[in-house]
């Protein structure tokens, strides 16, 4: 808490991913992150609360939506976009004029915040461009002794980051999926969403670029078809729910042997960050069912797929 409130940087548990978690009020703090995480200006950070009365005075809304969807879903895998004000940095925006807010489901962090007299701007702890942590590990291996202090919270929960939804216009649209399936949003709504996040021209400056590289290449595959020149000896295989027979044993990893979607969420990251281990040629990746959070699941193997090692 001390490291916080001089203007340092603590690695913090989400249920989604590890943050690295500086004063959201503070513009020298928050270029802290910028810095460590290697990550361009313009790519804005999200904003943390432990409750929604603590976001009065930073956002120009107070809609009836923001309250409804912060009810149901927080604290949760939901980050809202709103108009800003300005006691919210220019630097935590990327200048834009509008914050993303959430409210993390984890005891540690919820305690955390609840303890202090200001947001945590964080976004995941990883360096940018590459595999997002779901464990105390993953945050320590990207950055060492950088880092100061990484609270120990376990592993997350949900695996994937949150859902992105921008309430600031005449209908909601989600600008990243995440944790909070689509599908859940839209019966809370009453009525279809539009997904602009996997569009050529995405609001979220983020999603314009690769993502989630584990350091080696990903090449996505469908059933059991290996596309291209397909496996060789060394390669390493993440699949969504069965092994494959012709390919040893030891070079796979099975997201979830019950075919959940939830489950299989929970372990892909961790998968992307043992299979790098052993420097393989290449991961292959088997798509899950896109429903749920198997939406975010693909969204994330695209994007590492993308990603130049
Ligand atoms: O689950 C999560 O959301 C995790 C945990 C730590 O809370 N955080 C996270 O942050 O994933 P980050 O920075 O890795 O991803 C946030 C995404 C970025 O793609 C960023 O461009 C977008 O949210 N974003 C943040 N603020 C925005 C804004 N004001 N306008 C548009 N996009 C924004
Ligand atoms: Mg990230």
């Amino acid at each position: 808490m001390e490291l916080l409130r001089s203007g340092q940087l603590v690695g913090i548990p989400t249920e989604t991913v590890y943050g690295l978690a500086a004063n959201g009020c503070d513009p020298k703090a928050v270029a802290g992150i910028f810095d460590l995480k290697d990550r361009p200006r313009f790519d804005p950070v999200i904003l943390h609360f432990s409750e929604p009365e603590r976001m009065e005075g930073f956002v120009k809304m107070d809609t009836e939506m923001a309250h409804s969807l912060f009810k149901t879903f927080s604290p949760g895998a939901l980050t809202l976009l709103l108009p800003k004000t300005d006691k919210v940095p220019d630097i935590v925006t990327a200048g834009l004029p509008k914050v993303a807010l959430r409210i993390p489901d984890h005891p540690m962090t919820l305690e955390l915040l609840r303890n202090l007299p200001f947001p945590l701007a964080a976004p995941s702890a990883n360096l940018f461009g590459r595999t997002s942590p779901t464990r105390p590990e993953h945050v320590t291996d990207q950055f060492g002794e950088d880092l100061k202090l990484v609270l120990d919270g376990g592993a997350c929960t949900v695996g994937v980051e949150s859902t992105i939804l921008d309430i600031s216009g005449p209908r909601p649209v989600i600008l990243r999926q995440g944790g909070i399936p689509q599908e859940d949003l839209e019966a809370h709504l009453g009525y279809a969403l539009e997904s602009r996040s996997s569009s050529s021209q995405p609001e979220a400056p983020g999603m314009t670029h690769s993502h989630y590289s584990p350091g080696c290449p990903v090449v996505l595959m469908e059933g059991r078809a290996f596309p291209g020149e397909g496996y060789r000896s060394g390669d390493r295989v993440i699949r969504f729910k069965t092994l494959l027979e012709d390919v040893p044993k030891e070079a796979q990893i099975v997201l979830s042997t019950g075919g959940d979607v939830r489950e299989a969420a929970s372990q892909l990251f961790k998968a992307l960050h043992d299979a790098s281990h052993t420097d393989p040629r290449v991961i292959w990746a088997e798509r899950a069912p896109n429903k749920g959070v198997g939406r975010a699941i693909n969204d994330r193997l695209r994007r590492a797929a993308r990603a130049q090692a």
